[in-house]
């Protein structure tokens, strides 16, 4: 078991003896200097790991080896995982998989060639977004883009009043970038980041809400025809033509660049991934078996473990953030990977730390008025733990700058390495945690080479999670496979944007191919 005493050796003492080696082989005066800067901050720290007692060390450690998950338990969570796939895919158990693995009726990704202007609207956490999307030659994108916020009232209220806010933030927007040409039809996609039963590429029934939305009724509902009341309420030449999922629209987008895309992946506020799976596999199917014999699958796997398949590494923290959450008991492995959960985790680890006298040691009489934001739920944001993280070396100013703003007053150095130490540890269990997710996927598509389009905040924002999932992939996935993970930009606009694209350049070459038989009247389309 390590302690806090190597935690510290590790994380600071070392880079400083580094620095200070290269120093002093590139010039000795400044490597003297560096010395006796590295003196200078060694007697503190030694100090400051001496007067702590290690039995102290040791029960932190207790607290924390919960969080950590070795390869083998990654082995045995990437076999359930597989269990919970073939469980969706199948029509027999698909009632009661955790996992839904919805066919999303995507069955090319996209090559480059989509050209065109497409509308879209990206709805998937508090911010919703409005874009237009105009596909040029030569796989160039240029994109417009405005955000709305989605205000609490209307997360939590009815559902056609959201749809309505859409409508309204759409043609705000439109009116904005003049796009009210008499006599032009509009495409749009619509990028929606919640489970979804499609029953075609612009239908799609809500089967649960997820990120803290639970506007009523619209679980069971198609939320394209619910959508597009809304606009055609607003008497706009505007047709949503195709739905896709966050991570449909990033493994779109990534694919437009790179070939070998297959997997779609989104480390945000929620997390999901989807990958191209062959017909053969996919037993709920229920489209055409012409060629390319493949689908995409948006997995849903934040709902991996709903069934309780997870409890046997999940801590009582990830527990109580379960049910204090607007959704008990469902998106299991979500809550103990994604932003919207992360920052939380850690505030509920550092008040038990607090409560057992092994954080703000003597300090804490000062916070009995539970009003500073360290006693308040969802008080410890999740771009919390990125800004502590990015914390190198020895004074620690990020941290007790977030310190401070939570309400600690005067954190000591002690306060600060184990306020960080918790972040790391509970960021890479989120990290092993998608990573062992991806290696399922990798593996499983078991080609080659595989691109993986990953897009959200957390991968984004955070300064580790990158370099600890990938280092954990590499361990997990068959030797012979060649894997890549790309960031992909704007995926959730641009990927619904060629969603669309690809759609209406195929429709128009079937009404080509038929209209050489039977001419008809073509209506004058944005693509
Ligand atoms: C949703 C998914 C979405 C993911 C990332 C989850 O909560 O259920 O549909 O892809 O968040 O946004």
């Amino acid at each position: 078991m390590s302690s806090i005493v190597t935690i510290i050796d590790n994380d600071i003492l070392v880079p400083t003896l580094q620095k200070g080696l290269y120093a002093l082989a590139a010039c000795s005066i400044i490597g003297t200097a560096a010395y006796l800067g590295y003196k200078a901050a060694e007697p503190e720290n030694k100090n400051i790991l001496q007067n702590r007692n290690p039995e102290l060390n040791e029960r932190i450690e207790t607290v924390l080896e919960s969080l950590r998950l070795g390869d083998d338990s990654l082995r045995q969570i990437m076999q359930l995982l597989e269990q919970e796939m073939d469980t969706g895919l199948s029509p027999a158990t698909h009632a009661k998989a955790d996992v839904k693995m919805f066919p999303t009726y995507v069955r090319n990704i996209a090559n480059g060639s989509e050209t065109g202007q497409v509308l879209a609207l990206d709805l998937g956490g508090t911010n919703f977004r409005v874009l237009l999307v105009n596909l040029l030659p030569q796989g160039e994108v240029r994109l417009t883009s405005k955000i709305f916020v989605i205000p609490q009232s209307i997360m939590l209220g009815e559902g056609v009043n959201l749809f309505h806010h859409l409508a309204d933030c759409l043609v705000d927007f439109m009116k904005q970038e003049k796009l009210n040409q008499p006599g032009v039809h509009y495409p749009l996609g619509f990028t929606f980041s919640f489970p979804c039963h499609q029953e075609g590429l612009a239908s799609a029934r809500l089967t649960s809400w997820t990120k803290g939305f639970t506007c009523a009724g619209v679980v069971n509902e198609d939320v394209v025809k619910m959508l597009q009341k809304a606009i055609d309420e607003k008497n706009i030449n505007v047709q949503c033509v195709a739905l896709v999922n966050d991570t449909v629209g990033t493994l779109m987008a990534c694919a437009y660049k790179k070939p070998h895309t297959s997997i779609g992946l989104i480390l945000g506020t929620g997390t999901n991934a989807c990958y191209m799976e062959t017909l053969d596999r996919v037993g709920t199917w229920n489209g055409d078996y012409e060629e390319p014999k493949q689908v995409i699958v948006n997995m849903e796997w934040g709902a991996f473990g709903n069934n309780n398949r997870l409890n046997h590494v999940r801590t009582r923290f990830d527990e109580e953030v379960d049910l204090s959450s607007v959704n008990p008991g469902k998106q299991i492995f979500e809550k103990m990977i994604s932003g919207m959960y992360m920052g939380e985790i850690v505030r509920l680890i550092i008040l038990d730390l607090m409560q057992q006298d092994l954080l703000f040691i003597g300090q804490c009489d000062n916070y009995g008025d539970y009003r500073i934001p360290l006693f308040i739920r969802g008080g410890f944001y999740t771009k919390f733990v990125s800004t502590v993280e990015t914390d190198e070396g020895i004074a620690f100013s990020n941290t007790r700058r977030v310190l401070q703003d939570m309400g600690i007053r005067n954190p000591t150095y002690d306060d600060c390495a184990i306020v960080q130490h918790i972040c790391k540890n509970v960021s890479k269990r989120a990290a092993r945690l998608a990573g062992a997710g991806l290696a399922v996927l990798i593996n499983r598509i078991n080609k080659p080479q595989i691109t993986v389009g990953v897009d959200g905040s957390l991968y984004r924002y955070h300064p580790r999670f990158k370099r600890n999932m990938e280092k954990c992939i590499k361990n997990l996935v068959n030797k012979n496979i060649k894997f890549e993970i790309s960031l992909s930009d704007d995926g959730s606009g641009i990927g619904a944007a060629l969603t669309v694209a690809a759609e209406v350049l195929s429709c128009q070459s079937d009404k080509n191919s038929s209209d050489k038989q039977k001419p008809k009247q073509r209506r004058r389309s944005h693509v």
